[in-house]
């Protein structure tokens, strides 16, 4: 149990790679906070994650809203303490789907750079103080391969996952002092409600273009994340970890 009296929040945890990553988590010992906007599924990863054992606390909220996010927090302080592991996960390409970029509206911009890019800080800003307090905690960030390879019609996506990157590597270097560590996990195509969404023919193209000749599953992400939350990583920081079955490497 490497992560017991440890705190681990993690977004985005109503299914996929969010309840996979508070499950294993859990696995390790720690206690766990949820977020996500969809009610059903946070009552679903609360039972795995208590079926671990550990404390499992939901919290509904819309990472759009920068007042819930503050919220959230406080509650999570409240009810489970200080916040040790910070796992931004939530995420994802536009709700309307993805269009080439002059087809796709201005506001859709906004939408997916405020779910992917500006929650990541609103949450990261939150436990900031704290963690350089205590001289202890790990932020991780789920960014993705499209960070590095771009994809037509994820012009949006693909921005603010490689901004992403860009806030762990800055955040990393500001928090280096203080012996708190920030990662990015980078996923390629996973088994999730995300790419579940996307039309067969495009799965079947992208699937052909993984050498690996399958997606990965969520687990396979969880254990990534894991691997940064865990004392072993003490001296990994600014760094990020492609799980994609090499679909970047040619
Ligand atoms: N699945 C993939 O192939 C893949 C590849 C690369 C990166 N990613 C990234 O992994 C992360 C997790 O995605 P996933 O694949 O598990 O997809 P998913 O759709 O299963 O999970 C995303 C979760 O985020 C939640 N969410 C979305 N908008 C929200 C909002 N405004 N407020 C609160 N919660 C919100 C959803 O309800 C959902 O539970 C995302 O950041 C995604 O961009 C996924």
């Amino acid at each position: 149990m490497i992560l017991k009296n440890h705190v681990a929040v993690v977004t985005g945890a109503a299914s996929g790679i969010g309840q996979a990553t508070a499950v294993r988590l859990a696995q390790d010992g720690a206690d766990i906070a949820i977020l996500d906007r969809n009610g059903d599924g946070l009552a679903a990863t609360k039972s795995l994650v208590e079926e671990t054992g550990q404390k499992c606390l939901p919290v509904q909220v819309d990472l759009l809203e920068r007042a819930s996010i503050t919220a959230a927090f406080a509650e999570i302080e409240q009810v489970l303490g200080p916040v040790d592991i910070l796992h931004n996960n939530a995420g994802g390409p536009a709700r309307s789907g993805n269009k080439p970029f002059p087809k796709a509206p201005a506001e859709q911009w906004d939408e997916v750079l405020v779910l992917n890019l500006r929650s990541v800080a609103d949450c990261t800003r939150e436990v900031i103080s704290g963690m350089k307090e205590r001289r202890r905690g790990r932020i991780i960030t789920t960014a993705s391969e499209q960070a590095f390879k771009g994809g037509a019609g994820f012009t949006d996506y693909s921005a603010a996952k490689a901004g992403v990157l860009g806030f762990t590597r800055s955040l990393a270097l500001e928090l280096a002092p203080f012996g708190v560590t920030v990662n990015a996990v980078c996923p390629g195509a996973i088994k999730t409600g995300l790419t579940n969404a996307m039309p067969d023919e495009y799965m079947e193209r992208v699937v052909a273009s993984i050498p690996m000749g399958r997606l990965g599953e969520p687990e396979e992400i969880a254990h990534a994340v894991a691997f940064f939350a865990s004392p072993g990583a003490s001296y990994v920081t600014g760094s990020y970890l492609l799980v994609a079955g090499a679909r970047t490497l040619h």
